[in-house]
């Protein structure tokens, strides 16, 4: 085993009421016994569990490393058992996510997605898990980017030596199935060229330099970048991701961790996983998806780690300091339903092909005529 800690976010959407809005307390109550369970066996530290709308959440931390088959089979016959009981309940879209019948050591390509990271856990950690739900892992380009990299988000970039080189971005290209490592500040505008493209290009993992404070070889941030699509041949509901990012000394300040989500920006997702909205910051109590089954939104739980105890949750966007993002993403709303089923509310056309939009013009096939 491990000297060090890795903290595991494995979700899943099992099942729902009502539609696609939220997980009942039972199946997190069901969840819960289970971990516990493990947690009594000593296969994992400690664990919490959240629902970010219709994804269920298990945050897991453990001395077994990332892509540990027992940690990985645990959530499996975790999401296996809430499942199940969600089919008993009648649940909507019972098992939506569990994609394959069998587990073979690992849940990459089975449906859910996973954020994970094993570290040296220092004097003092914080660190926040982001869970979203009616969106895709592009989500997160945006706001990681921030952090880490705009010097107008985060003020320690400019003003902290230990800050001040930067850090590396390990950039995912998800069609194509490659990797390209960037670093800030020097290649900024390489990796916005990149990631601007959040349909394409994830980020994946941030690294520090190397002779900083922190060792160059452990992240400090990852996200979950599975596409259901690409396993599922047709749409079965958007990548609704998560993502776990570490702060202060020689990191961003859980603040400016935080400030990046203060700007409600358009994200893909939402009404049957094919418009563009503002990515609305909430607290848990309003992790529920409602309007037009959205809009999409971002919960953010705050921990410090203690040798892999995690002390928390503090429910970090449950602050009138986000009332005026909240605000400002209805107003974005507002505006852009009024486009009802035309671009660039419905996703392009292109994103549409992996929905069931071939399906309803697939009837005009034949009466199409030259021109
Ligand atoms: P304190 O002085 O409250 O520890 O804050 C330091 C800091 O980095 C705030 O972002
Ligand atoms: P989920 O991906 O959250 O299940 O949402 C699917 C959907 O179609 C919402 O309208
Ligand atoms: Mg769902
Ligand atoms: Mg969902």
């Amino acid at each position: 085993m491990s000297e060090k800690i890795t903290v595991s976010v494995i979700k899943a959407d099992i099942g729902s009421v009502a539609g696609h809005s939220t997980v009942p307390d039972e199946i997190k109550a069901l969840a819960e016994k289970k971990l516990n369970e493990a947690k009594e066996k000593g296969i994992i530290i400690d664990f919490r569990v959240f629902n970010a709308g219709d994804d269920l959440e298990l945050v897991m931390t453990h001395r077994k490393g990332v892509d540990s088959e027992e940690i990985h089979g645990l959530a499996w016959e975790t999401f296996k058992a809430c499942a199940e009981k969600a089919k008993e309940l009648k649940l909507y879209a019972a098992g939506q996510d569990l994609l394959k019948e069998a587990f073979s050591g690992n849940v990459r390509g089975l449906g859910p997605g996973v954020a994970e990271m094993e570290f040296t856990e220092r004097p003092a950690e914080p660190i926040i898990v982001f869970m979203m739900d009616k969106t895709e892992p592009g989500a997160f380009n945006l706001p990681i980017f921030r952090m880490f990299a705009d010097p107008f988000n985060t003020a320690g970039l400019v003003i902290d030596p230990s800050m001040h080189q930067g850090f590396r971005f390990e950039v995912w290209d998800i069609k194509e199935h490659k990797r390209v490592m960037l670093s800030t500040p020097e290649e900024m505008y390489d990796l916005l060229a990149l990631i601007g493209s959040k349909g394409r290009y994830v980020i994946k993992r941030v690294y520090p330099k190397e002779g900083g404070k922190l060792p160059a070889d452990e992240p400090v941030a990852v996200v979950s970048t599975e596409k259901l699509f690409e396993i599922a041949g047709e749409y079965v509901g958007k990548d609704d991701p998560v993502a776990i990012v570490r702060a202060q000394s020689g990191l961003p300040a859980v603040g400016e961790v935080l400030e990046a989500f203060a700007f409600p920006h358009l994200v893909s997702g939402w009404m049957r996983g094919s418009h563009n909205g503002p990515l609305m910051p909430v607290p848990f109590r309003y992790s529920k998806c409602t309007r037009f089954d959205g809009p999409p939104r971002v919960i953010a739980a705050g921990f410090q780690l203690c040798n892999g105890k995690l002390i928390g949750p503090v429910d970090m966007f449950d602050d009138p300091a986000f009332d005026y993002t909240r605000q400002k993403a209805m107003e974005i709303c507002d505006y852009i339903r009024r486009h009802g089923p035309f671009e660039p509310h419905r996703l392009p056309h292109e994103e549409m092909e992996y929905t069931t939009l071939p399906k309803v013009l697939k009837k005009l096939e034949a009466r199409f005529e030259k021109i």
